[in-house]
């Protein structure tokens, strides 16, 4: 089927997503929850575009396209939607996103420079047991990304989200951490998390082929005070 995108007419498969057609048309659409590795789950709502025929602006990640549709990626409630959620994400957060983070580059494309809201945060709190994972559960925006990785791609079922609203958050095994949990270390919850919340523990520690991430030494300050 035909939509158009932006101005930009693109063909796309029947059962594609908004999403996915504006990527075909190369339209950016912020995006925390998603991973094109895994199906869509329309958790944080950073996505919105607005559609013809529709009141409100839309998730891309998890509206479907229909023939002739219109999309606009632009629109400017859309956007004000989108950079809200941003803001409100990096409210709850006791510091800055690591520059090399997913959700920093959102940001920054956004416009977004810090919390709008600033309130109360997250409190700081590691689980530092792994021998390979570390999780700064302060830092999660419970995006369900590590969750997602470890049960559709791994098949472990190690991560189960906890808790709502402020008080959400991801737990290895029944709470008892990644070390006595069904984790593997396959590092497939490190790799999707948009925030570094999880980290693999051989990049903090300069293993990474002898060349440490960017922040690397904000990392391992953090995890050298626990
Ligand atoms: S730990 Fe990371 S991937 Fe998992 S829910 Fe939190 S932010 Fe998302
Ligand atoms: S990316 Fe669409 S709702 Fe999160």
């Amino acid at each position: 089927m035909q939509v158009t995108v932006d101005g930009t007419a693109v063909q796309v498969s029947d059962g594609a997503t908004v999403l996915e057609a504006a990527k075909r048309a190369g339209s950016w659409v912020p995006t925390l929850c998603f991973d094109e590795r895994q199906a869509p789950f329309g958790a944080c709502r950073a996505c919105m575009v607005a559609v013809d025929g529709s009141a409100k602006p839309v998730p891309a990640c998890t509206t479907l396209c229909r023939e002739g549709m219109v999309i606009d990626t632009t629109d400017p409630t859309a956007r004000r939607v989108a950079t809200a959620v941003v803001e409100l994400v990096l409210s709850e957060l006791p510091s800055a996103p690591a520059p090399h983070t997913e959700l920093a580059a959102v940001a920054a494309k956004l416009g977004v420079e810090g919390p709008r809201w600033p309130g109360a945060t997250h409190p700081v709190a590691h689980d530092l047991r792994h021998p390979y994972l570390a999780f700064e559960h302060e830092l999660c925006i419970s995006c369900g990304r590590c969750v997602r990785a470890c049960d559709e791609v791994q098949g472990t079922f190690a991560l189960t989200a906890v808790g709502r609203g402020f008080e959400a958050n991801v737990a290895a095994g029944i709470g008892s951490g990644f070390l006595e949990s069904a984790c593997v270390s396959c590092g497939a919850c490190a790799d999707t998390c948009p925030t570094d919340a999880i980290t693999e523990r051989l990049l903090l520690d300069g293993g990474n082929n002898g060349g440490p991430p960017p922040d690397a030494p904000r990392l391992r300050r953090r995890l050298s005070t626990n």
